[in-house]
Order: structure tokens, then C-alpha cells, then sequence
């Protein structure tokens, strides 16, 4: 069900914001890309434009057409032939580049490791030896399923040297999401480790792979990284320890020439039905579109150590911990564990110690950075910083603010990255050298991307707030959701003609300026992760003394939103607050532990229409404690009224 339009508080507050930032002289001096007609150029000629930056990639053959576009099929670089690894590794192992650190890895308990790229060349090529030997061919789909050391990066990249797809998924997922995932993708092998630290604790993934594996028949091998020497059980004959693999394992492993267009990977998300819909980026254009946003976004120079704090199970990890920086040679460094671990101050003594230039994190990170405190970040020199991001969620002018002033000490550039697992590479941002940038906007389309607000009834609207569209084809956007057709072509293509559609508001400005302004599907953003809300009422329904459940989102002043759930129980069970308790860590051990619904509301019967739907726009009424909207559509009015006083009188 589609809401109405974005809500309109949300665009007033934007509208106020007038403060605005321009490039520090420096900076603008040497950025990577400083000419302010780039935009003109582009839009001139966008083919051209795409096309130089995928020259400066290294293919095995060059493409024949830059662009075929028959929506809503798009190929990128047509005939070309490429591999991702060679361009990621092979290409900086053998140039002078070759004893750079391609990542510096610190765990949460402080253990170092650097890898340089001729290392990572190494272990690359091993482990892709490894996967071979293992039976994996090319087209094969491989699950990842770690926590974020080197070895995860070591794992996609020999996938994509050999050409099978990986699908990484997060380690904060439950055994049977990453059952679901395994099976929707039928993967051959799982990569996990016996465990990752996350606040101090080891967080028992391969227990968890163990608990999914007794459902995931296509399931051949298991390999298996020492991360904790935990000691996990390990199944003769189908798990193997990866020290053991890559022991065995040739050194050498001749990448595989991809078609442009050949599958690289599959990336699971949330969207609008019970079930995650797999995300799929082939090789050529995804490279070109994270190679050429990493380059000039991020302003990436061989003396930058750059940091993204996403985890690799999100796409922000695939294409800016991974494929984008490396495809530029750039020093990544990487992170295992909370922020908060041992204190409040862990992120900026690595950036002290490591000297990190570039930062890249979430505003829900910021906002919890904000709680805890100036006097932590404080402390620590942070003078190394030069240029800080954001993505994930909208950021509030505030959080901006902060996140300037605190951290950026008033001379970093803040870019706001727009952008979605789907669209694999950053399409609405500042370029920090040309464009002045305004707290709370993430500005304007990348050069060579089309963007513009769209009104319900399907016209541009030049100033004001709508649907967000993109209105031309991007090297990096998804070929499809994997295994399902009809469902691509419906949720991205089927809103406007030829248009893309990302189910986002956002509002412009009289300066062409973008704000996003969040989601208007049935689609929560909480702490920067996508959930569906009918994913958390399909895990509710699935208790047995759930009869029927509506989750909608409340702001929440850290996490951006969160989920509060409406639940109908089966006659004869008693209502009670260690039923809530129970439904919640339902909900976390069926989909995972980010997802815990934040309140449990129950109520003898939910809103609906006539025609039996659940009506969520009145429920997020009344748990934002609103006026109710119009209630004539509904088949008992009542309903709501009895709810809501349920409602204020349990939260007082
Ligand atoms: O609502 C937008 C929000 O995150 C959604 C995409 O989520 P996901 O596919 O998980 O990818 C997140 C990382 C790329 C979008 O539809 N979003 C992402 N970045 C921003 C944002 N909302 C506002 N401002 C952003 N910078």
C-alpha cells in the first residue's frame, strides 16, 4: 500500500534550514574533480561520460556500445569483458602500488593486521583456488556469512576473480533469514567463521550457519574462518576450516573474464512483501559506477587512509569498504566492532591512531555519538580528518551540525550520500570540492544522473515536495531481483513510464537542492537498516498466540524509527507484559537482532477497511499520538478510538 504524500512537517522543517557551507579553499585546490561545468558536460553527454571512467578500468576486451537501454533493461558496456578482482588487486600488485596497504584491519579486542595489496593479491588468489577446488564454478552462488574482517573482502573478491556470485549476508541476521537467503540464491558453499566479537562477546555465527544449514539442501561445503577459536562442531565431510583450504590451495588463480553484464552479486533487501527480494549487480557498470563515486565523492588519494564504518553485509560495505576504494587503490581501513567498545570513545582513538583522512558512517552513529557526548571525541586528535560522509537515512540539520563541528573541527566537507541497495552506487551528493553543501540535504544528482520530484499524479514538480525519480539509466543500477521478474518490473518500473522509482520522498529546493525525506512504502529505515514491515508482521503472525499483527514506524530519536507492533491475540490468551517481552525476542531470533520491535501494543481488533485491509496510517496516528485522519473508509470506526485511548493510556 502506498502512502499519500511524504508528510509535510518534515518539509517545513527542511525548509527552514538556511545555513549553507562552501568547500574550504584547500580543499577545492585539490580535489579530484574541481570544474563546476562537470555537471553540464555530463548531462550533454552522459555515454561519454560514463565511458571514461570505465576506461581508466583495465578489461580483457573492450565494449562494443556503452549503453543498450530497453527498459527496464539496461546494459552497461555492452560485450566488454572484465574481471572485478584483477581490478581491485591484480592491477595495484603489480604496480608500484603493490606494497600499499590495500586494508588495515583492527578487531575489536585491538589486534592489527595490514594487508597490502600484494598480500591481499596472495590470499585473494588462494582463496579463489581454494573455492575451485571446493567445486565451485562460475555462475555458482556463494553465501558469505561473517563478521567484518579482512577475510570477508578476501571471500568476494575471490568469487568474483572466478566468477561465482556472492550473496553476503549480514551476521546480524537470524539462522533462518540466512536459511531463506541460501535457499532463494541456492548456494552451493557458505563462508562463515566460529565467530566475531561485538561488544566484547563473541557473537556465535557459525552456530547460527549450523542452525540454518539443517534447511539448506544446496549447501555442499562450509568453510570455515578461525576467528575466535571458539571451537565450533564441525561436520566431517562438509565443513572445512579456511587455514586449511587456503593450505592446500594453489597459488595462482587466473581471474575469469566476465562478461560486462555477468552476474557479480546477489544483495538481499527488505521491500514491500514478507519476503527480502534479492538484489542483483552484474560486473561492468556496478564497477564503473563505484569506481567513479569513490573517486570523486570521497576525493581519494593514494596518502588517504579511508574509513567506512558500514558493515560488508550491506551494500554501503560491498561498494565503498570493498569495490569502489579498491578499484581506486586506496587504503581501506576496516573495523570489527561496536563503537562503544570498551568506552564511548573507540571510533576516534582509531582515527587517532591511524591517522583515518576519510570517514564514512551513518546518522543514526552520529546521533548516538551526539548522546554520548562531546567530551569523547574531544579527547582525541582527529586533526588527520579531512572529509566526512554520511548515508543511510536521512540526517537531520542538527545531527549535520554536530557531526561538522565536533568531528569535522569546521574544516571537513560533509557529503550526504544519497543513494539504495538497488542502485549499487551514489546518486544524489555533494561533490566536497565544487558543491556548497546545506545541513540536511544531500544536494544534488552525481554528474551524469538524473533525478527530479514527481507528484502524485505523475508531474515534475520544479520546486516543492513528491515522489523522488530517477529519470535515466546509471552504470551501477540492479538488473533484476533474483528468480523474479514480475517483481522488479513491479516495485521499480510500473509507477511511470521508463522512470525509475525508489519509493522515497524528497523535496527541491528553488536551488535544485534535494532533501530526502525518507520512505513512503511500507518500508521502516531503523538504524540505518531496511526493514519491511510486513517481514516483522509475517514473523508475529508465525507465534502461536499471534492471530493477527500491523507494524508501523515511530520516530525514535537515535535510531531515526522505530517499530512499534499492533497485535490481535488468539481467543483464550492472556495479554501480558512477559508476552510482549516473548514476541519481541521472537521477532529478533526469527529475522534478527536489529529488528526487535521497540512496543508490543495489543488490542482486541486492528482497523481495517471494508474491503479488510489493515489500515497503518492510522495506527502510525496513533502511535505518534496524532489527531486521527479521516476514519469513513473504515468498517468500524470505533476501532481506532478504543485503540488510541488504549493506546495513550498504556504509555503513561
Ligand atoms: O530511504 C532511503 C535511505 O535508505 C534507503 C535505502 O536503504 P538501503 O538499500 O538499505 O541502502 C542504504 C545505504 C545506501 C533509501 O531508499 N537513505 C539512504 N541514504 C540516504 C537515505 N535517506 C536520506 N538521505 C540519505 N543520504
Amino acid at each position: 500500500m502506498m502512502k499519500t504524500q511524504p508528510q509535510s512537517e518534515a518539509i517545513n522543517v527542511f525548509l527552514e534550514e538556511k545555513r549553507t557551507f562552501e568547500p574550504p579553499a584547500s580543499f577545492r585546490r585539490s580535489a579530484n574533480i574541481q570544474d563546476p561545468d562537470i555537471y553540464e558536460r555530463a548531462a550533454r553527454d552522459v555515454e561519454s561520460f560514463w565511458a571514461r571512467f570505465a576506461s581508466e578500468l583495465v578489461w580483457m576486451k573492450k565494449w562494443d556500445r556503452v549503453l543498450e537501454w530497453d527498459p527496464p533493461d539496461a546494459k552497461w558496456f555492452v560485450n566488454g569483458k572484465l574481471n572485478v578482482s584483477f581490478n581491485c588487486v591484480d592491477r595495484w600488485a603489480k604496480s608500484e602500488f603493490r606494497n600499499k596497504a590495500a586494508i588495515i584491519w583492527e578487531g575489536e579486542p585491538g589486534e592489527e593486521r595490514t594487508l597490502t595489496y600484494e598480500v591481499l593479491y596472495r590470499e585473494v588468489n588462494q582463496f579463489a583456488s581454494a573455492l575451485k577446488k571446493l567445486g565451485v564454478a562460475k555462475g555458482d552462488r556463494v553465501a558469505i556469512y561473517m563478521p567484518m574482517i579482512p577475510e570477508t573482502a578476501i571471500a568476494m573478491l575471490a568469487c568474483a576473480r572466478i566468477g561465482a556470485v556472492h550473496s553476503v549476508v549480514f551476521g546480524g541476521f537470524s539462522a533462518e533469514s540466512l536459511a531463506d537467503r541460501i535457499n532463494d540464491a541456492q548456494a552451493k558453499v557458505l563462508i562463515t567463521a566460529d565467530g566475531g566479537y561485538r561488544r566484547g562477546s563473541v557473537v556465535p555465527l557459525k552456530r547460527d550457519a549450523d542452525a540454518a544449514l539443517t534447511k539448506t539442501p544446496s549447501i555442499e561445503h562450509v568453510v570455515v574462518v578461525d576467528r575466535c577459536h571458539s571451537n565450533p562442531p564441525m561436520k566431517d565431510g562438509r565443513d572445512r576450516w579456511w587455514h586449511e583450504v587456503m593450505g592446500d590451495a594453489q597459488k595462482f588463480c587466473a581471474p575469469e573474464p566476465m562478461d560486462s553484464e555477468d552476474l557479480l552479486y546477489i544483495l538481499y533487501t527488505s521491500g514491500t512483501t514478507g519476503k527480502p527480494k534479492g538484489v542483483i549487480h552484474t560486473t561492468g557498470g556496478y564497477l564503473t559506477g563505484v569506481y567513479a563515486t569513490a573517486k570523486w565523492v570521497f576525493d581519494l588519494k593514494p596518502s588517504d587512509v579511508y574509513w567506512c564504518s558500514a558493515d560488508i553485509g550491506w551494500v554501503t560495505g560491498h561498494s565503498y569498504v570493498v569495490y569502489g576504494p579498491l578499484a581506486n587503490a586506496a587504503t581501506v581501513f576496516m573495523y570489527e566492532g561496536a563503537p562503544n567498545w570498551p568506552e564511548n570513545d573507540r571510533f576516534w582513538k582509531l582515527i587517532e591512531k591511524y591517522r583515518v583522512t576519510i570517514f564514512y558512517t551513518a546518522p543514526t552513529a552520529i546521533r548516538a555519538f551526539m548522546k554520548w557526548g562531546t567530551e569523547w571525541p574531544e579527547r582525541c586528535d582527529l586533526s588527520s580528518l579531512r572529509l566526512l560522509g554520511t548515508v543511510g537515512e536521512p540526517i537531520n540539520p542538527e545531527a549535520w551540525m554536530w557531526y561538522h563541528k565536533y568531528i569535522g573541527r569546521e574544516k571537513c566537507p560533509v557529503v550526504d550520500t544519497w543513494w539504495q541497495t538497488e542502485t549499487g552506487m551514489i546518486l544524489i551528493t555533494p561533490l566536497p570540492g565544487i558543491v556548497t553543501t546545506k545541513p540536511g540535504s544531500a544536494t544534488k544528482p552525481f554528474p551524469g544522473v538524473e533525478a527530479c520530484i514527481m507528484n502524485g499524479q505523475g508531474e515534475k514538480v520544479e520546486v516543492g515536495g513528491g515522489y523522488l525519480a530517477i529519470t535515466k539509466p546509471w552504470p551501477a543500477m540492479l538488473r533484476g531481483i533474483y528468480g523474479d521478474r514480475k517483481r522488479y518490473i513491479q516495485e521499480y518500473w510500473s509507477r511511470w513510464d521508463k522512470i525509475y522509482f525508489p519509493a522515497d520522498g524528497a523535496k527541491r529546493d528553488e536551488e535544485g537542492y534535494f532533501w530526502l525525506l525518507g520512505r513512503v512504502d511500507d518500508v521502516l529505515n531503523v538504524a540505518g537498516h531496511r526493514i519491511g514491515t510486513m517481514e516483522v508482521e509475517s514473523a508475529l503472525v508465525d507465534h502461536m498466540s499471534v492471530a493477527e499483527a500491523a507494524v508501523v514506524g515511530k520516530p525514535h530519536e537515535i535510531k531515526g524509527e522505530a517499530i512499534v507492533c499492533f497485535v490481535t491475540l488468539k481467543e483464550g490468551i492472556q495479554r501480558s507484559a512477559d508476552l510482549a517481552k516473548q514476541l519481541k525476542e521472537h521477532v529478533a531470533n526469527k529475522i534478527g537482532k536489529i529488528v526487535r520491535p521497540e512496543e508490543i501494543i495489543f488490542s482486541a481488533e486492528l482497523p481495517k477497511t471494508r474491503s479488510g485491509k489493515i489500515m497503518r496510517r492510522l495506527l502510525k496516528d496513533i502511535a505518534l499520538g496524532k489527531v486521527l485522519g479521516d476514519t469513513t473508509t473504515l468498517a468500524d470506526p470505533d476501532v481506532v478510538k478504543r485503540l488510541k485511548e488504549q493506546y495513550e493510556n498504556t504509555e503513561a
